[in-house]
């Protein structure tokens, strides 16, 4: 697999010092390139109604699709964690509908170790239209 998009990684890291996290104090960050070759981000913000916060790649996916763009091609996370933070299991399900299985993402520590993965890797088994075909 490549080396992340250095333009994903700067982009993640600046939006993440906007993070909301007053009460996990766990700031994310998350970048897309859209496959019009944009950069979308996004950082995740909290609430005091807890389930009511949304994630980091939750936030850059909206900015995305807010744009215009519903497909990207690459994607990058970081955080202030011990290892490369993994997506949750939802953020997982919202990445697969927008890339293809192949495309990149990785994962990221602002102390700078990096995991490279893919949307499908995240994700084995994803549920997808088809298994809403009756035919
Ligand atoms: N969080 C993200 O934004 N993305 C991830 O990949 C993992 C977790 C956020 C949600 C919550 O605001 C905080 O991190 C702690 O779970």
């Amino acid at each position: 697999m490549s080396t992340p998009d250095p333009a994903l990684l700067h982009a993640a890291t600046a939006v993440r010092e906007n993070a909301y996290a007053p009460y996990s104090r766990f700031r994310v960050g998350a970048a897309l390139r859209g496959a019009s070759g944009v950069v979308y981000s996004g950082c995740n913000v909290e609430n005091v109604a807890y389930p009511e916060g949304t994630c980091a790649e939750a936030g850059a996916i909206a900015a995305m699709v807010a744009a215009g763009e519903t497909r990207f091609t690459e994607a990058l996370v970081i955080a202030d964690s011990p290892d490369p933070v993994p997506p949750c299991g939802g953020c997982r399900q919202k990445l697969a509908e927008f890339a293809a299985g192949d495309a990149l993402v990785t994962l990221c520590t602002t102390q700078g170790a990096q995991m490279r993965t893919s949307v499908a890797e995240l994700l084995p088994g994803r549920f997808s239209a088809a298994h809403m075909d009756r035919t």
